[in-house]
């Protein structure tokens, strides 16, 4: 069997979790190199991958003849730029999402991809890869229930009284940009990518008043409107109560589907005289760890094969120009913020 050698890039919260997913839980992947800036992550790296290179620079990764790939987990103002000199130094790219925080990074990134064909660039919209959103989007491919207009759609965080989150504020974009464009990915996808004509949000700090120094918010609501009578409404939240819950309605014209609801972690479901209850996914790597293996399993694969890639770079810009739209025409609710 063909076995690509690759290198982590960030080993952080998410990093972590991809890199022992490659080396241990995807048979035709090896990591050969890791990288970070933080000697506890480079630790880290040698004590739980085993053999691999360490690099402090990303520059030495690049100059390592051993590395065929990238997996960049870095933050999210990095991406593009390490896209760019990845592809440059021949290598084939798994970006975390989003691509990049403006178009012209994207389009950038886009041009070095055209000018290297050979070289495989995907950005990770796991939720494509979950069994759950795959199996809704093949349904709606039999038009059984006619043609989809309408996606409701949400990204909630569990609240966390620590704030740990808001160090991710200065990079990530804001709440939209970094939780919402999963959203908007799936809404395109859903709805066969139609093109956005208007979006608009509002949102408010309702728990974490230090998000307003990053002109950022905990929960919001955007609408997208699309060409042929399409749209979408996204919400947002950092502060869920119960769980991480992503859910999902996709409505048709002669039906519905919801993927996600209640944020079940497993199929049990208690019933007492108190009520009826069940368990919820606490965070995001709970709900979706299936669909991270998957979706890193099909770059693999394409990259070995020669394969094509289920999503292209165009589908991820297209999700940054509507994240952005989103974000630019934000109104902050700030008069009912709590102190
Ligand atoms: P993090 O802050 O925990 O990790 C970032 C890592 O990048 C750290 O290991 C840091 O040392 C490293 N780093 C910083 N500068 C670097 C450089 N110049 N070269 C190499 N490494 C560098 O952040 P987290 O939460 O792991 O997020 C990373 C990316 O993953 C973000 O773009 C985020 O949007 C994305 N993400 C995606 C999720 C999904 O559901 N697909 C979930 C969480 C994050």
């Amino acid at each position: 069997m063909k076995t690509l050698s690759v290198a982590i890039v960030g080993l952080g919260r998410l990093g972590k979790r991809h890199a022992l997913n490659l080396q241990f839980r995807i048979a035709n992947a090896q990591i050969v190199a890791a990288c970070s800036p933080l000697q506890d992550e480079l630790d880290w790296a040698r004590e739980n991958l085993g053999e691999v290179s360490c690099y402090a620079d990303y520059q030495g990764v690049l100059n390592d003849p051993a590395v065929q790939a990238v997996i960049l987990v870095t933050p999210t103002t990095l991406h593009a730029e390490q896209i760019i000199e990845a592809l440059q130094a021949g290598k084939h790219v798994f970006c975390e999402k989003p691509l990049a925080l403006n178009i012209l990074d994207c389009e950038r990134v886009e041009a070095v991809a055209v000018q290297n064909p050979q070289l495989k660039v995907m950005i990770g919209f796991v939720r494509r890869f979950d069994p759950s959103y795959y199996s809704a989007w093949q349904t709606l491919q039999t038009q059984s229930m006619g043609e989809p207009f309408f996606v409701r759609s949400q990204t909630c965080d569990q609240f966390d009284p620590s704030g740990s989150f808001v160090k991710f504020a200065a990079t990530s974009g804001g709440l939209f940009m970094d939780c919402s464009v999963h959203d908007i990915d799936l809404a395109r996808w859903l709805l066969g990518n139609p093109n956005p004509i208007r979006a608009y949000a509002s949102g408010v700090c309702s728990h974490y008043s230090e998000l307003k120094a990053f002109n950022d918010i905990d929960n919001g609501v955007a609408t997208v409107e699309f060409d042929n009578g399409k749209m979408a409404v996204f919400y947002a939240s950092r502060t869920f109560a119960h769980g991480h819950e992503t859910r999902t309605e996709v409505i048709a014209q002669t039906g519905s589907l919801t993927i996600g609801d209640g944020a079940q972690q497993n199929h049990v479901v208690k019933s007492t005289s108190g009520g009826i209850f069940h368990q919820t996914t606490p965070d995001f790597f709970a709900r979706f760890s299936e669909a991270f293996l998957l979706e890193l399993e099909h770059f693999i694969d394409a990259v070995l094969h020669d394969s094509v890639l289920r999503l292209n770079l165009s589908d991820a810009t297209a999700a940054t120009q509507i994240g952005l739209k989103i974000t630019q025409n934000t109104e902050f609710s700030r008069p009912h913020n709590r102190p």
